[in-house]
């Protein structure tokens, strides 16, 4: 939520700042601002223009009203919290006497008694933001006479919630001060010049080099250098890393969508996920758990928390984990998990699924989950982020940076770590010989060509998508690990083209949701490949009480499944898997088909309305 970029340097800031925000705009796109460091008759004032709506917008402001040059800057991408998305609500805010502008990400709990506190000595508020009491706060200790970073310093000791703050002083031209309270925040390290972003993408373009920061930092960067203090002012370090991707990841490679983009690179997102994972000795090794094998085996629980598309992988994961090392395991939304009182104990070990290492609701989770002593591993694709950091353990899914705003790479490679961690458990408690283990492995190496020969079916796809411009409703059916899938396919339906979609288990229908089926409304089937279990064939039964009633049947069956054709109004052809890792070629067409359909409605597929990438609020 909310995109944030400092620079400071030779180069100019504006430009600068505008390409970080452009490649940050998914985290949110309600308004966009800009402030910059600037000299006037030899003293420094600051230039700053914020629109709402999204960043071309103030792009377009900027080129017919130019800023001044600079080489000083900070600029904001937002997703509204406190205050309608208007451009008086935009960031950057400035303080009192327009001496210091400041952004900001996340939410200040005791903004309302901060601003009481102003207001009675005589500060006017234009906003309705928290925002805009932290740069008054800000501006209030520098006019005390101490530098921004000491201002920054002293208010951040005063201010309750999640934030990440990045401010410039007028008065002080060369220095950018920002600081971070469970809200994410990255430094990236140039020759001569450094950076302040939400995350990397926003200085990529200039140096793979980058600082991670912990809880409650102040960071101070200059053209010379960066230093870091706690809120307290006392010395601290940050973590340098290398960023093992470049700018061709963060651009579109020639696809309307970074969306359609990532679906496409699945195959290899997969692959690089499943990359080393079998050591010499044939046994599988999970090089980032942290946690030994004695602690592993000691687990008698396990409890998955995630939210949104993460939490559909959580299901998925659950039928691996109980099938294959019969664990009993749970999956909860975050955001239900600490209210609930949950029963955890040290042989709890709770799975946390979050693709951007950031999401609020998580990560409060696992600060419950830690505090009743369980163990938490994470199942991340952010390096650096806070989720993975603060977790005992951490499986990195090697999908590459996500952008489009629905998660679909981020979904498949969540599902390769979820198998993995399973097998993992399993070979480590024993409850699966070493060769049923490698044969699974074996299965999930071929995936990535299973994946990609659904894409390459991709135009029978956009076809049935086209028929469905302006549907009103679309139910999705699916069992056991395909259950998952069909919820999936519905929120992807739902948050890209906007259409009421919902998915359910098929045994369910009876139960009650039968009666939303009527003459022609589109069922997405997602059938169970035939085993020895009944999964198929009581699928088809769901299907035909459905098509009895009227419905318009799509089915997504594996290849030379003749028992459904009699049944389908269209058949979509998936390859032969396992029912356990049905969901890493069937969730593919259904993506397919919400970006296509969204596409064709005119809708923007990397920004839906409302949403943004990485909730870092509750
Ligand atoms: C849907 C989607 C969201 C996220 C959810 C969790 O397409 O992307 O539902 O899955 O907000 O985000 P992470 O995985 O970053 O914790």
């Amino acid at each position: 939520m909310c995109g944030i970029v400092g620079y400071v340097g030779s180069k100019q800031a504006q430009h600068v700042v505008i390409e970080g925000l452009r490649r940050l705009e998914y985290r949110g796109y309600d308004s966009a601002g800009i402030a910059l460091v600037h000299s006037v008759d030899g003293r420094g004032a600051i230039a700053s223009d914020k629109k709402s709506g999204k960043l071309a917008n103030l792009d377009k402001a900027i080129t017919e009203s130019p800023l001044p040059e600079s080489t000083t800057g900070i600029g904001h991408t937002r997703w509204a919290t406190h205050g309608a998305p208007n451009d008086t609500n935009a960031h950057p805010h400035l303080g009192r006497d327009s001496r210091l502008a400041l952004v900001h990400n996340g939410i200040i709990e005791n903004f309302a008694e901060l601003r009481a506190e102003l207001e009675a000595e005589g500060h006017t508020l234009l906003s309705e933001t928290d925002t805009e009491v932290a740069a008054h706060l800000v501006e209030r200790e520098l006019t005390d006479g101490v530098d921004l970073t000491v201002a920054m310093q002293r208010a951040c000791q005063r201010l309750q919630g999640a934030f990440t703050l990045v401010a410039v002083d007028a008065r002080d031209p060369d220095r950018v001060v920002a600081a971070r309270r469970n809200s994410p925040l990255v430094v990236g390290l140039g020759e001569g010049e450094n950076f302040l972003g939400s995350d990397v993408a926003a200085f990529i373009e200039h140096t793979r080099e980058a600082m991670e920061l912990g809880q409650d930092q102040v960071v101070t960067i200059t053209r010379e250098g960066v230093e870091v203090t706690g809120f307290d002012g006392s010395p601290a370090q940050g973590t340098r890393y290398h960023v093992d991707w470049d700018l061709s990841s963060a651009e579109k490679d020639g696809h309307d969508w970074f969306m359609r983009k990532e679906i496409h690179e699945q195959p290899r997102a997969v692959a690089d996920s499943l990359l080393g994972r079998r050591g010499t000795d044939g046994l599988l090794q999970l090089d980032e758990v942290r946690l030994s094998d004695d602690d592993l085996r000691d687990i008698d629980k396990i409890i998955i928390i995630a939210c949104g598309t993460s939490f559909y992988a959580g299901m998925v994961a659950k039928y691996a984990i109980e099938h294959w090392c019969r664990i009993p395991c749970e999956v909860e939304l975050a955001s239900e998990f600490r209210y609930r009182d949950p029963i955890l104990t040290q042989s709890t070990l709770v799975v946390a699924i979050s693709q951007s290492g950031e999401t609020a609701d998580t990560l409060q989770a696992i600060r419950h989950a830690r505090l009743q002593r369980s163990k938490v591993l994470a199942i991340c694709n952010t390096n650096g982020s806070t989720i993975p950091r603060e977790s005992d353990a951490v499986i990195y899914t090697h999908a590459g940076p996500e952008i489009g705003v629905a998660s679909t790479k981020g979904f498949l490679t969540q599902l390769v770590a979820c198998y993995l961690l399973a097998l993992y458990l399993a070979q480590v408690k024993g409850t699966r010989f070493g060769d049923e283990i490698n044969e699974v492995m074996d299965q999930l190496d071929e995936i990535p060509a299973k994946i990609q020969a659904v894409l390459d079916a991709e135009a029978g796809i956009y076809e049935l998508a086209a028929k469905y411009v302006g549907t009103k409703s679309v139910l999705f059916l699916g069992r056991h690990a395909g259950y998952p899938v069909a919820l999936e396919g519905a929120l992807k339906l739902k948050e890209l083209a906007y259409i009421h979609a919902e998915g359910f288990a098929a045994g369910e229908l009876k139960h009650g949701p039968i009666a939303l089926i009527e003459e022609d409304l589109p069922v997405l089937c997602v059938v169970p490949p035939r085993g020895r279990d009944q999964l198929h064939d009581k699928m088809i039964s769901g299907i035909q009480e459905v098509r009895a009633r009227g419905a318009r049947t799509i089915c997504l069956a594996e290849e030379g499944d003749t028992a459904i054709v009699p049944y389908a109004d269209v058949l979509i052809t998936l390859p032969k898997v396992p029912t356990l890792l049905q969901p890493l070629v069937a969730t593919v067409p259904l993506q397919l088909f919400a970006c296509e359909l969204a596409t064709q409605m005119g809708h923007d597929v990397d920004q839906p309305r409302n949403l943004a990438k990485s909730v870092t609020v509750e």
